[in-house]
């Protein structure tokens, strides 16, 4: 079996950390060799630029951020996502492009076409086998964000950044079903865990 790619993103708030243990524990069921990952990060070079791109006292435009981003995917890609598929392993990343087209081009309007000529550069024609995008609205992100004391640069923005941010995320959704599972997670989250076990088990072919 050719070793699959999965990704899991959603605005800040959504429950793509919370959910990676329900990943994990279908993996461990099905005994299927898995390797984590996130976005930003995953390696030296991206945790660096992460701590960049997350410091709410760093001053970063948009484009030199869309650009930071591809400069950690192309690290992330090269030394560990390919290599991990190239050995048979599956691979989950907690974040990837879809995020760039969600936050810096539906939340910071860089053009889609100009994130789309970076993507082919840096992937060269590698995509995700499967993206579970979970959605919930604003309103439920707020009430979740707003235990954390510390936000990020991101998790500081106004709602009308994250009610653009989300309706890319579902304009892609919508434009690719094949690939995207919509992920109703302001739901319990034995819901949400028994919509994220659905989808990987379709994904590999079991009946669940
Ligand atoms: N289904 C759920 N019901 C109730 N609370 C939830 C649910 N899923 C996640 N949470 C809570 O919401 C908060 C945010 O979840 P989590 O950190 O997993 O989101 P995230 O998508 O990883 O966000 P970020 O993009 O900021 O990393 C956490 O406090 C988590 O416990
Ligand atoms: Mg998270």
């Amino acid at each position: 079996m050719k070793a699959k790619f999965i990704t899991l993103d959603g605005i800040d708030g959504a429950g793509k950390s919370t959910n990676l243990n329900t990943i994990r524990l279908w993996f461990e069921q099905h005994q299927l060799p898995v390797l984590f990952t996130r976005e930003p990060g995953g390696t030296a070079v991206g945790e660096a630029l992460r701590q960049i791109l997350l410091d709410p006292h760093t001053e970063v435009n948009a484009r030199t951020e869309t650009l930071l981003m591809f400069a950690a995917r192309q690290q992330h890609l090269d030394s560990v996502i390919k290599p991990a598929l190239a050995a048979g392993t599956h691979v989950v990343s907690d974040r990837f492009t879809d995020a760039t087209f969600a936050y810096q081009g539906g939340g910071r309007d860089i053009p889609l076409s100009d994130i789309a000529v970076l993507e082919n550069w840096v992937q060269q024609g590698l995509h995700p086998d499967l993206t579970l995008l979970l959605d919930i609205p604003l309103t439920v992100a707020q009430q979740r964000l707003a235990q954390n004391e510390h936000p990020d640069r991101f998790e500081q923005l106004d709602n009308d950044f994250f009610e653009r941010t989300r309706q890319t995320y579902l304009n892609r959704a919508a434009s690719a079903p094949e690939r995207y599972r919509v992920i109703q997670s302001d739901q319990p989250l034995t819901d949400v865990a028994a919509q994220i076990s659905h989808s990987l088990s379709q994904l590999f072919g079991y009946h669940s």
